[in-house]
């Protein structure tokens, strides 16, 4: 798994599994070497090219340390990278690798799609056939607007339930990602009742003023913020299971409370499925949980590696969006005809007999491997997992927010981290990121990632 020098180097070392203190080491763990030349060379001139090197802020592997890895190549459950290494892949372009990279299906139809145009702008009834996959899978969904990334989808769906509801608060949770619109960068108060601040320079005050933030898995915070700001609460949108403080399951009555609340303040509820849709069930989240929000917002799996977002949800309340309605969304490229095969042929695969049964059971060996190996050698660990969605962090736990998601050893988390890609297997650079199987990862991609986890929690 790990480049192919590494792999005969690390057989040299003898270790047993057992408690930390009472391991038998037959010689010092020492890490396998990782040649990164090249990656230091590109992400060093890369610095003076982009701002911070990278186009997206978490590739920098800021919050673990070290130097970015530089791809090559993507194939299957693997990324190669320019100097030569080959990793198991968990990260998956940050989940929309759901079939396993550059999928032989998913590449044919974009090749025979790319020689009819790559841009339309204009209908095109791969919209429809999308589309209607959509609706027919996801139950909140009777009508679906395509975008071109998660961040759209979020910011267009927030700008549905204002129009919809012609009110202008909104309720988020604290350590909830929905994308880098002004709206949704704000750092939780201390207070329940604690209008958002802005998170980020540049986002005014005034695009916060209306964001109020809850705690995760606390109703009561929620019904509070609707008792002190009566009719005026537009919706509520969270993460239905969250990927974006690590992987932090709701709990079901959590879910069931929002959804009668909102029911009875007249409010939208709004789940961001970008990073669960058509991850953990054909359905999205909210099948799996059996609570129906109004809208969903979508990406990642969708588009199938192409850029792409949706939103969608009840007619009645889509009906509010251009040129049906009054709510004005757009975008040159929406809709286009690569994203849409793309995604059709994706969501062809995933709605084949057996699937997110194959992403459970491998994810679940894979969650449990990771977690013993942690206890084995003294750390404390927990986490879990939904389908192809797994995420651990370095707490005893339970995690249920992100207060509690913050008391994760994060020191230690980057020299994991650091140490699994000694190891050949790629993990999402921060403790706060959930991780993602694939159809492509083999039982034996998961016995030797849960052999390389033993090695490194071991060193660690
Ligand atoms: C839950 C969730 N919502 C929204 C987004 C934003 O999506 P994008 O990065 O495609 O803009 C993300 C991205 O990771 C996400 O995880």
């Amino acid at each position: 798994m790990q480049a192919r020098e590494c792999a005969t180097r690390r057989s040299g070392f003898g270790l047993s599994t057992g408690a930390r203190g009472r391991r038998a080491v037959t010689r010092a763990v020492r890490a396998p070497e990782l040649n990164t030349t090249r990656s230091n060379e590109i992400f060093t001139a890369a610095q003076d090219i982009l701002p911070g090197g990278v186009n997206s802020p978490v590739r920098a592997f800021k919050s673990v340390g070290g130097g970015p890895i530089v791809f090559e190549r993507v194939k299957d459950a693997y990324a190669f990278d320019v100097d030569g290494n080959k990793y198991v892949d968990y990260v998956g372009s940050w989940g929309p690798a759901i079939c396993g990279h550059a999928n032989e299906r998913v590449n044919a139809k974009l090749k025979a799609q790319i020689d009819k145009g790559t841009s339309f702008g204009a209908p095109c009834e791969l919209e429809n056939i999308l589309g209607q996959m959509v609706i027919d899978r996801v139950p909140s969904v009777e009508m679906v607007r395509f975008c071109n990334s998660g961040t759209e989808a979020c910011l267009s769906a927030l700008r549905v339930m204002r129009a919809y509801t012609g009110r202008d608060k909104i309720i988020k949770f604290e350590g909830c990602y929905h994308g880098h619109a002004d709206p949704f960068l704000v750092k939780a108060g201390s207070g329940v009742i604690t209008l958002g601040l802005p998170d980020s320079p540049g986002v005014p005050a005034a695009a916060t003023a209306t964001t109020l933030c809850a705690t995760y898995n606390n109703l009561e915070e929620v019904k509070a913020l609707f008792e002190a700001n009566k009719g005026e609460i537009a919706g509520v949108i969270l993460e239905p299971v969250v990927g974006n403080s690590g992987f932090i399951v709701p709990d079901k009555e959590f879910l069931q409370g929002l959804r009668d609340v909102c029911t009875a303040e007249g409010a939208v509820l709004c789940f961001d499925e970008v990073m669960t849709g058509f991850r953990i069930a054909k359905g999205c989240a909210q099948e799996h949980w059996g609570v129906t929000p109004d809208l969903t917002t979508m990406g990642k799996v969708i588009g199938g590696g192409m850029p792409v977002g949706a939103y969608g949800g009840k007619r009645e309340i889509m009906d509010v969006v251009a040129p049906a309605g009054p709510m004005y969304q757009a975008g040159t490229l929406s809709g286009n005809p690569l994203a849409m095969v793309a995604g059709i042929e994706t969501l062809s695969i995933l709605g084949e007999p057996g699937q997110y049964e194959k992403l459970d059971k491998i994810t679940k060996r894979l969650i449990e491997g990771i977690l013993k190996a942690g206890r084995d050698n003294g750390h404390a660990v927990c986490g879990g997992h939904i389908s192809g969605m797994f995420g651990f962090f370095f707490t005893e736990g339970p995690v249920k927010n992100f207060t509690d998601a913050a008391k994760s050893d994060t020191a230690k988390f980057g020299r994991w981290h650091r140490a699994m890609l000694e190891e050949g297997v790629y993990l999402a650079p921060s403790q706060f990121e959930a991780g993602f199987t694939s159809l492509a990862h083999t039982e034996e991609d998961i016995d030797a990632t849960i052999a390389a986890a033993q090695r490194a929690m071991a060193r660690i």
